[in-house]
């Protein structure tokens, strides 16, 4: 990777920028120490740089860091364990056959955990409890690696009619009882009532300002409100009501077919569809082929609202979101009850998005709260680089989302986020991955993950890197803890990178292995701190993985390694059980970049007649405790 020394152009451009950030916000009468909620009051002392450093403090997190590097193994910090809970092909429900890779068909994928598993949600059970050893473990199964699943190696479009079959029922969502035993294992409840598969088949229902759009309405959608299915499904955030939500990213990827006589053609170029069919599914499906179904792909970029609790609930693409490449959605109440969606555009150069419903959040009338994202504003982000940052609403009529430009409707303004982003003047940014508030604090942090095609003359604020491979965590704080508020300030809390190189910021007493590249997904633990989940540090020559840091005071900034995952995989959806004692976490794609016949590794099952699996994982402290303690 191109290394900068300290004196590159673009580290002193972040210089100047934090040091003019200072004066804006003293000249809006703001201290990025004052803005906090609830009990806690907590001081955010600005991304230590050598020339302003403080020494590291006796903190919250003081696990025994791991050290870099990358073999075929799972590895965490010294004191803790890990279990795998469940991988790809185990059942999940009574009486289903054993996994055999050699004899997979669709009848049996549908009983099974799917594959490449990527958001993790756990929600309590009883609805509504805190409880930390029983719950809903609701998992993406994001995309399939089809040379790692099947035998031969095939590529994505050499799949016969049953391998695309077994293949597109291995995405989607698995939802699966969980609890922990007496000896502290945690195991699958395989006679649950809520035991659920998802799948791009599940009939689901279009709601909000789109739905009901005639530019939905395709031949398995004669109404533009029924819909098929959900795929592309990577990152997603669990709702204080207890449903969950997921967010259809890369869907452009699994359709193809000539799609140049559609009215969609622009749109749909903006999405990154192309003729070329890069999956099988279009071509054993005409669903999937533009050709033949030209307006199926405006039926996926949502963020899907799925309630565990009821197994025959349907589904809603909640389209008040906007379509785009969602990463996911995180909620939040705010104080005055509006309930706030964050969400980001992962792709190079995409948006940062919000939401605010119209209705209030009532804690006792969930049956209300499901409806809450139905209806309300979407914004998107627009930086400055004096540290302010607007929320440009996406208001059909307002401004420019005219007829002038192609919107007649609040649904165009829906189906054409991006376009309309793109003339509200939003901030092109360098992939928002994760966008996730601390419920300790209150504040915003968006994971973005890298840029390499970023030129020097767009480099700003907050994408402060031309040629970005690493990424970087951007810190969002809303004035007085109002999530609502029109204007936030931003701060950049970590340019990742190989410490000392390439423009990257961490606290200065970071170790070697403290380093981190490409953060995608964070989760907070019930103290507030902040745990990053990164997706490319291979490209640096170390393993992916789990790095912890508190968010404030003298320890701010402090990247610690926590876990590595197995060669070629990506960690992703970490998520914490309440209590903070059990960390749940994706290993998405283990032995990626190689093959079915020759994997290199056989993680976890380390067996000779098994690929490697991707698997979700159980973190416990032995002996128990607070993870990062
Ligand atoms: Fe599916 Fe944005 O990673
Ligand atoms: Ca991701
Ligand atoms: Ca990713």
């Amino acid at each position: 990777m191109p290394q900068k020394s300290s004196s590159s152009p673009d580290f002193q451009s972040v210089l100047a920028v934090r040091l003019s950030r200072r004066n804006a916000l003293k000249g809006l009468g703001l201290s990025s120490a004052t803005m906090m909620l609830g009990a806690c009051s907590i001081k955010t002392s600005s991304v230590v740089t050598s020339a302003s450093a403080v020494s590291k403090a006796q903190g919250s997190l003081t696990f025994t860091e791991l050290e870099h590097g990358l073999d075929a193994y799972l590895s965490v910090s010294p004191g803790y364990q890990t279990q795998v809970l469940v991988s790809w092909g185990d059942a999940l429900f009574p009486n289903t056959p054993a996994f055999d890779p050699d004899q997979q068909t669709e009848q049996r994928q549908l009983k099974q955990f799917g594959y490449n598993n990527d958001f993790i949600g756990f929600v309590s059970l009883p609805l509504g409890s805190q409880a930390s050893d029983r719950g809903l473990l609701v998992v993406n199964h994001e995309y399939c690696s089809s040379e790692m699943m099947f035998p031969g190696s095939p590529s994505e479009l050499a799949l016969d009619k049953q391998q695309t079959d077994v293949n597109i029922a291995a995405h989607g969502l698995s939802v699966v009882e969980i609890a922990r035993q007496a000896d502290g294992q945690w195991q699958l409840v395989l006679n649950s009532p809520y035991n659920r598969r998802i799948t791009p088949h599940t009939p689901m229902q279009m709601t909000g300002p789109a739905a009901g759009s005639s530019r939905l309405f395709t031949r398995y959608s004669t109404d533009g409100v029924q819909t098929l299915g959900t795929y592309g499904n990577c990152a997603g955030g669990v709702t204080p009501w207890g449903t969950i939500l997921t967010g259809e990213e890369n869907v452009d990827t699994f359709f193809g077919g000539d799609f140049s006589a559609s009215n969609e053609g622009d749109n749909y170029r903006r999405f990154g569809m192309v003729s070329d069919f890069r999956t099988s599914w279009g071509l054993h499906h005409e669903r999937w082929d533009m050709r033949q179904n030209p307006a199926e792909p405006l039926h996926v970029g949502w963020v899907v609202e799925i309630d565990p609790f009821d197994p025959h609930s349907v589904p809603k693409k909640r389209t008040a979101l906007g379509r785009f490449k969602h990463e996911g959605a995180n909620v939040f109440v705010n104080a005055d009850n509006s309930v706030v969606a964050y969400s980001g555009d992962d792709q190079q150069f995409e948006y940062l998005y919000r939401f605010i419903s119209k209705g209030r959040y009532q804690p006792d009338n969930r049956q209300a709260n499901l409806h809450l994202l139905d209806e309300g504003t979407l914004y998107c982000a627009r930086f400055n680089d004096d540290g302010s940052m607007q929320w440009l609403p996406l208001v059909f009529g307002h401004g420019p989302l005219t007829a002038e430009n192609g919107f007649h409707s609040q649904a165009d303004v829906q189906l054409d986020c991006r376009k309309a982003a793109d003339l509200l003047g939003a901030t092109p940014m360098d992939r928002p991955e994760d966008v996730d508030v601390n419920p300790v604090t209150g504040q915003v942090y968006v994971m973005l993950t890298n840029n390499s095609n970023r030129q020097t003359a767009q480099v700003d604020g907050p994408n402060p890197r031309a040629k970005n491979l690493t990424g970087q965590v951007l810190e969002l704080t809303p004035p007085g803890g109002d999530h609502c508020a029109g204007t936030f300030s931003w701060e950049l809390m970590i340019v990742a990178g190989k410490k000392g190189q390439s423009g990257s910021q961490y606290h200065p007493d970071i170790t070697d292995n403290g380093w981190l590249a490409c953060p995608d997904n964070c989760a907070f633990d019930n103290l507030g701190n902040l745990w990053i989940a990164t997706d490319g540090a291979e490209v640096l020559g170390v393993a992916d993985g789990i790095w912890a840091t508190e968010v404030s005071g003298p320890n701010r900034a402090l990247t610690k390694r926590f876990l590595r995952t197995p060669e070629g995989a990506e960690l992703c959806g970490p998520f914490f059980t309440p209590d903070s004692q059990n960390l749940f976490c994706s290993i998405q794609h283990p032995g990626g970049g190689s093959s079915f016949d020759n994997p290199k590794t056989r993680w976890p099952d380390f067996r000779d007649d098994l690929p490697p699996r991707p698997s979700v994982v159980v973190v416990t402290k032995q002996g128990g405790g607070r993870i990062g303690s």
